[in-house]
């Protein structure tokens, strides 16, 4: 590379990639293929527009290529293109939440999602996001133990009587009960939007029920379980399909990102196979691993364990918070956010740490290694020597494959 600056960047971030254990619950590790995808001439392209009805010429092959991305994704999730359109333009999840809200509700309507401190994600209406901006926002939380009480939902809906209400979390460490929120939303006649970004991987390989026999809409990020490339989709109901689309493009963005659709087209390739299905199994049954063998360790966690890839660590117990935690682990390696917990009094001084096991699973780590991993953790949180070097060994023994050679 003639960038010798940048070029430096790169490499040294492809080391880091390689000799640190990523625990953020939303990061992966595509395939070298993906990467290669998403490195490809397809860049250089605009489509305006969709297939067969674009704003530039030259788009043939493009038309061919978001056609596949749309037939995978749908035949991964088991639709049929009877009741179910997919829109694969959108740039990435919080795009795709916002085109779903300004497709199905009026501008000054109402939204309801979960709070940002239970688990929430900011575009579910929290009052910094533009969701929440320009619509009305009603939150719903969780309980004392981290769980959502769906009688309480219910009241909520019952008492703002929202146009959309909102399922599907960033930080919920259990499995959600998509009918029920069905069933809620159709009761006060809300749309029900399932934004599966986090689980979509686990929906995919039915490690995690699905939420289409009951939604009106599902958006999901490509790049977190699904294991793909950067950019988010959205599917909905053939009878929606048309305002969504519209609220994509022109409403709300220009040209789709071309090597961003070909490298979803790959990635929903990938995931249709049975190693994916055995990786999305073994992402859970890691997640489980990893939050018993901390709980022997004596750490206590948001619900009391995991039914996904994700578990929320409470380090209170080592007289720590969530952002010390977090620079703790970072120094010798390991990488994983802070997070609130239920009962955290402040968002700026969150009591937990979210730790998620995709990317770990990728790189073949199985059940035996998270009991190391919870030993490296508590090691790190209570300055044990040495972890440093562990952590590396570690990374060594189950080298990340497909990050390009430097
Ligand atoms: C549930 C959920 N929805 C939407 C998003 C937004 O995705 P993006 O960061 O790609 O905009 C995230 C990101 O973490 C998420 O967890």
């Amino acid at each position: 590379m003639k960038d010798k600056k940048l070029e430096r960047f790169i490499k040294a971030e492809i080391k880091r990639q390689g000799e640190t254990l990523d625990l953020i619950a939303s990061e992966n590790l595509v395939s070298a293929e993906i990467l290669k995808v998403l490195g490809s001439p397809l860049t250089n392209k605009y489509s305006e527009g969709y297939p067969g009805k674009r704003y530039y010429p030259g788009n043939f092959y493009y038309d061919e290529i978001e056609k596949l991305a749309q037939e995978r994704a749908l035949k991964l999730f088991g639709l049929s293109p009877k009741q179910w359109q997919v829109n694969v333009q959108p740039y990435s999840g919080s795009p795709a939440n916002f085109a779903v809200y300004a497709a199905l509700v009026p501008q000054g309507g109402k939204i309801m999602g979960m709070k940002l401190a239970s688990g929430g994600h900011l575009t579910h209406g929290h009052p910094v996001s533009a969701t929440g901006k320009f619509w009305q926002s009603f939150q719903y939380g969780v309980d004392s133990q981290g769980m959502i009480n769906y009688e309480e939902v219910k009241k909520l809906a019952k008492k703002f009587k929202p146009n959309i209400i909102v399922s599907g979390f960033t930080a919920y460490p259990r499995k959600v009960n998509f009918k029920k929120f069905g069933e809620i939303a159709k009761s006060v006649g809300a749309y029900h939007l399932a934004d599966i970004s986090h689980i979509a991987g686990l929906v995919a390989s039915k490690v995690h029920p699905s939420p289409f026999p009951w939604a009106d809409v599902v958006t999901t990020t490509v790049h977190k379980t699904l294991r793909g490339p950067r950019g988010a989709i959205i599917f909905s109901r053939k009878e929606l399909s048309s305002l969504v689309d519209r609220a994509v493009f022109p409403g709300l963005q220009g040209g789709p990102h071309n090597h961003v659709t070909a490298a979803m087209a790959l990635a929903f390739f990938e995931a249709s196979q049975p190693e994916f299905k055995k990786y999305a199994s073994q992402i859970v049954k890691n997640a489980r691993a990893l939050a018993e063998a901390l709980k022997k360790l004596g750490f206590k966690l948001s619900t009391g364990g995991t039914d996904n890839h994700l578990i929320l660590l409470d380090v209170r117990g080592l007289r720590l918070d969530g952002m010390t935690a977090e620079k703790k682990l970072e120094k010798v390696g390991i990488i994983a956010n802070r997070n609130s917990l239920p009962d955290d009094t402040s968002p700026f001084k969150p009591s937990g740490i979210r730790l998620g096991t995709p990317a770990l699973t990728t790189r073949g780590m199985k059940e035996k290694e998270m009991k190391e991993v919870a030993s490296l953790i508590f090691g790190a949180l209570t300055n044990e020597v040495n972890i440093k070097t562990r952590v590396k060994k570690l990374c060594q023994r189950f080298p990340a494959k497909s990050l390009p050679k430097i």
